[in-house]
């Protein structure tokens, strides 16, 4: 920790200056995590968090389609996001363009965007969902099929748990899909007795092998509530270090992958988004009315 103190105390120091919170996703680093977040969790938790933040400014520790939601459901407030190319794979693979194909080649099926979008996507869908509450938005709708995307394996994961028939995109989480059903056999061949938790982002056969599915948030839930003697958290690769912080009981498995995007915010990072006010996250007003529209369907399901 003493190589971070300079950091943590200037970050410390200048939230309180500016009346800002950071709000900080479950794969950033520990130091980020457990040092200078306000708030932490999954991408629901963040966008349901972010609608009650008091403060003048929000510093969103994570990728960028969060920074604008956060900004979004605070368009009068400031929301820095400290290395503009914080991406994500999912939202890079579908354009406004591509929805509005696919509206036309499927008439009158509502489309469920995942949150992983950005806000000109966003604006074309009719809801968003998480991975925390994609089969509740989808059965939501009372319709007997959804366009869900992008993400391909998300939509083929939650089409095994509900009736509604789910159209899915060809967008793939460049951390998750990496993962394989052999990678599962040898953890348990390797550590015998180990829960195996997924993200529901791998690949279907990962997530057969695995013994539960859920959002970032319901697999820390899990680890805190069933407290299994040794756990895999198959995702990335923070997640387990945030996590075991709390549970030193429990023993983590670690093979995980780490996901680029995520790692681009950084102490140092933060620090001078505070300094600097860089870079405040914008929405041409027109995209984030009707993007707006689509988050605030999700938070009310
Ligand atoms: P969660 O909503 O589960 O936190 O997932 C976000 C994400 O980017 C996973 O890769
Ligand atoms: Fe996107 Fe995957 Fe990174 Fe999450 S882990 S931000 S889905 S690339």
């Amino acid at each position: 920790w003493p190589v971070f103190s300079d950091d943590i105390d200037a970050i410390l120091k200048l939230k309180r200056e500016r009346n800002a919170v950071i709000l900080a996703h479950n794969y950033q680093t520990p130091e980020i995590f457990h040092c200078v977040a306000d708030i932490v969790g999954d991408s629901l938790a963040l966008a349901r968090k972010a609608m009650e933040v008091e403060a003048d400014v929000i510093v969103l520790a994570g990728v960028h389609f969060m920074a604008e939601t956060a900004k979004l459901l605070n368009p009068a407030k400031t929301v820095l996001i400290p290395d503009m190319r914080a991406g994500c794979s999912l939202a890079d693979s579908i354009t406004p363009h591509d929805i509005r194909l696919l509206r036309q080649r499927y008439p009158g099926v509502p489309v469920v965007t995942y949150v992983n979008t950005s806000a000109a996507v966003k604006a074309e869908s009719d809801i968003c969902c998480t991975s925390g509450n994609a089969k509740a938005v989808v059965e939501s709708l009372g319709v007997p099929r959804v366009l869900m995307l992008p993400d391909e394996y998300l939509a083929q994961n939650i089409a095994k748990q509900t009736d509604v028939e789910i159209i899915a995109w060809k967008g793939h989480c460049e951390v998750h899909e990496r993962f394989t059903p052999e990678d599962i056999r040898e953890m348990r061949a390797a550590h015998p007795g180990v829960t195996v938790l997924a993200h529901p982002e791998c690949p279907p056969e990962v997530v057969a092998e695995a013994d539960f599915a859920g959002s970032t948030a319901a697999m820390s839930d899990y680890v805190g509530t069933k407290k299994p003697s040794r756990v895999v958290l198959v995702t990335e690769c923070s997640m387990s270090d945030n996590v075991a912080v709390e549970h030193p009981d429990v023993e983590f498995i670690r093979p995980c992958n780490l996901c680029p995007h995520m790692k681009r915010i950084t102490l140092g990072n933060i620090r001078s988004a505070l300094e600097r006010n860089e870079h405040a996250v914008t929405i041409d007003p027109a995209v984030a009315a009707r993007a707006r529209l689509a988050v605030e369907r999700m938070l009310a399901v």
